[in-house]
C-alpha cells in the first residue's frame, strides 16, 4: 500500500505533547522522525491528513529531505531558527499567502532543509510558520504578544469602548494590549498591578480571585472575556463558566489553557466540545507563537 507523509511544526519544548496528540487524535498517521521543533509523519494513502491541532502551529503534507536545494523553487520558506542562514546562494522570494496548500521549505536545522505543502488555516498567523509578531512593545509581561498574536490569528473585532473582564490580570501584559486598543478592563486578581495600567482611568482592579467573583463586581454588558490564569484549564472552565453564561452582550471569549501533562490534552479537546454544544458557540482553538506550553481557546458567540 502507498503511504503519504505528513509534517507540523510546534513551539520548540512541545515536541511531546504534539506526539501524544497525533497518537490519540490521528492514529493511523505513525511518527516518523523530528527535530526540535519538527515533526513528520507517515500515514496510509487514503486517510485525510490531520486538520485541527492544538500542539502545533502550522502543518501539512511533507515531501521529505532537500538533498539539492532545487533552483527554481516557488513557494515560502521558513525557518526554525531566526537566526540560522539559508545553506544556498539563490535569491529567496516570499509568496503571497493563501489559503489552500502551498510550496514550503522549512530549514529544520542549520544545515538540513525539508520540502512540503503548508495548510494554512483560516486562523494562521499572516507569517509562514508564523514567526511571532515581534512589534516593539513596553508592557509589564510578554503577556501583551499573547493576546496581540491572539487578536490578530482570530480576527478579533475589539471595539474601542468595548467592555472585558480579564481574569488573572496581573501584571498587566494583556490588558497593556487591551487599554492601547481603548478598550475598557475589569481585571481580576489578587496579585499587583502594574503602576503603569493602575494609573490608567480604563483600568477597574478587582482584587479577588476567579472562584469568589460576583457578577455584581463588573458591568453587565461585558463585550469580551479573556482569562489567562495559571491553573488547571478545568478548574479555570468550571468557575468561568457560570459568568460566561449570565453575560449577555458577550461576542467572545479568549482563554488560555496551560497544559503541562499529555493527559491534559484529552481534557482540554473535552470541554472545547462541550463549550460548543452549551453555547451554540463556534469555538476555536490555536497554538501560538508566543505561547509555550499552551494554546488559546476562542469562543466566539454568534
Ligand atoms: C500567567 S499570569 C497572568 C499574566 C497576565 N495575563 C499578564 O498579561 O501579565 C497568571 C495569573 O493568574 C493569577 N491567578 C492564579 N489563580 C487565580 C485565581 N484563582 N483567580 C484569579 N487569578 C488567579 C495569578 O495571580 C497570575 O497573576
Amino acid at each position: 500500500m502507498s503511504k503519504k507523509y505528513f509534517f507540523a511544526i510546534t513551539n520548540i519544548g512541545n515536541e511531546k505533547l504534539l506526539k501524544t496528540e497525533m497518537e490519540f487524535r490521528y492514529p493511523s498517521w505513525k511518527f516518523a522522525y523530528s527535530r526540535p521543533g519538527f515533526l513528520t509523519y507517515v500515514g496510509p494513502e487514503n486517510d485525510d491528513f490531520p486538520t485541527e491541532l492544538m500542539m502545533a502551529r502550522v502543518w501539512g503534507e511533507s515531501k521529505g529531505k532537500v538533498k539539492e536545494f532545487p533552483k527554481n523553487f516557488k513557494g515560502f520558506f521558513l525557518k526554525l531558527d531566526e537566526s540560522w542562514d539559508w545553506p544556498t546562494t539563490y535569491v529567496i522570494k516570499q509568496s503571497q499567502i493563501n489559503l489552500g496548500s502551498q510550496p514550503l521549505m522549512v530549514l529544520v536545522a542549520p544545515d538540513e532543509v525539508w520540502q512540503g505543502e503548508l495548510v494554512p488555516q483560516a486562523y494562521s498567523l499572516g507569517t509562514v510558520g508564523e514567526v511571532g509578531l515581534s512589534e516593539d512593545f513596553q508592557a509589564p509581561s510578554r503577556a501583551y504578544l499573547k493576546m496581540l498574536e491572539a487578536a490578530k490569528a482570530f480576527a478579533l473585532d475589539l471595539k474601542a469602548a468595548d467592555k472585558v473582564l480579564e481574569l488573572g490580570s496581573a501584571p498587566g501584559g494583556i490588558t497593556t494590549y487591551l487599554l492601547n486598543q481603548q478598550l475598557e478592563v475589569w481585571g481580576v486578581d489578587k496579585a499587583e498591578m502594574d503602576a503603569s495600567v493602575l494609573a490608567n482611568k480604563k483600568y477597574h482592579h478587582l482584587n479577588n480571585s476567579l472562584e469568589k467573583l460576583t457578577e455584581r463586581e463588573y458591568p453587565k454588558d461585558v463585550a469580551w472575556v479573556v482569562s489567562d490564569i495559571n491553573l488547571p484549564f478545568k478548574v479555570v472552565m468550571k468557575h468561568l463558566t457560570p459568568h460566561i453564561q449570565k453575560l449577555t452582550k458577550l461576542k467572545g471569549a479568549v482563554i488560555t489553557a496551560k497544559i503541562e501533562k499529555p493527559t491534559q490534552l484529552k481534557e482540554v479537546l473535552k470541554i472545547k466540545h462541550e463549550l460548543g454544544v452549551k453555547f451554540k458557540a463556534k469555538v476555536l482553538i490555536k497554538h501560538l507563537p508566543s505561547h509555550r506550553q499552551e494554546t488559546a481557546l476562542l469562543l466566539l458567540f454568534k
